[in-house]
């Protein structure tokens, strides 16, 4: 058994209106119920966020975004701030997806930026790390991961860092249908606990949750979580499914 607690999270992406995400949040409210053992997340696009809100208050169901402004507020068109997410009561927010890091430019300093505007807030970021397959392949996982954990929770304060999850998504992985062996994600799991352990202190890093992202299946979803390191996951493509995120639930508590 492990002392911390699974966290699995949808992440919906530019998927779902505001219909269709309702209708998957009654779904899901009503066949995970019974879950204590797990927190879990929705991570709805900006448009659905107010209604899926509203739909799962009183569940065991929380809410996340996909992604925030660092800024209070401001002159900046088509961003959101954390005090918009914390208005529709979202609790988490995912930060550096890699998929904002490829196509829109993010960078380990942006990413730094809004997990502290977001702990700031109160919220709680989900802060996404994972080498490219041209760095798996040139040998560079340790460096790039270690590098990106480091600069993206630079300055934060050993409690802030409790405050926050982990989420290792190699971008190889990411809606390919190749997840990373449970082994290959253990492997880089441990990684980034020792590197926060040298960034914070050891039983900082004993408690951080660390979710594994890539390509999360019912099929593969017991063998990566009964890793030790790994603390649960980030799913994409498999969470737009009711039946499909169900099952993860389900067989990652049972691993
Ligand atoms: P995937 O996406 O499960 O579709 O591979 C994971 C993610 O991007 O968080």
């Amino acid at each position: 058994m492990k002392s911390r607690k699974l966290v699995i999270a949808g992440n919906w992406k530019m998927y779902k209106t505001v219909g269709e995400a309702v209708a998957l949040s009654r779904l899901l409210k009503r066949d995970l119920a019974e879950v204590k053992a797990a927190d879990l997340i929705v991570c709805p696009t900006f448009t659905a966020l107010k209604t899926v809100s509203d739909e799962i208050a009183n569940s065991n169901l929380r809410l996340g975004a996909q992604n925030m402004h660092w800024e209070k507020e401001g002159a900046f068109t088509g961003e959101i701030s954390a005090a918009m997410l914390r208005d529709v009561f979202c609790q988490f927010v995912i930060i550096g997806h890699s998929e904002r890091r490829q196509f829109f430019g993010e960078t380990d300093d942006s990413v730094n930026r809004k997990t502290k505007a977001a702990l700031a807030a109160q919220l709680k970021p989900i802060v996404c790390v994972g080498e490219t397959l041209a760095q798996r392949d040139g040998g560079q996982v340790e460096a790039v991961v270690t590098a990106q954990v480091k600069n993206g929770l630079a300055g934060l304060t050993a409690e802030q860092a409790l405050d926050s999850i982990l989420a290792y998504e190699p971008v190889w992985a990411i809606g390919t249908g190749r997840n990373a062996t449970p082994e290959q994600a253990q492997e880089v799991h441990s990684l980034i606990r020792c590197t926060l352990a040298e960034m914070f202190d050891a039983a900082t890093a004993a408690k951080v949750r660390i979710q594994y992202g890539g390509s999360v299946k019912p099929a593969n979803a017991a063998s990566l979580m009964a890793q030790p390191d790994i603390d649960g996951a980030l799913v994409g493509g498999a969470s737009l499914d009711a039946k499909s995120f169900v099952e993860i639930v389900q067989n990652g508590l049972g691993a």
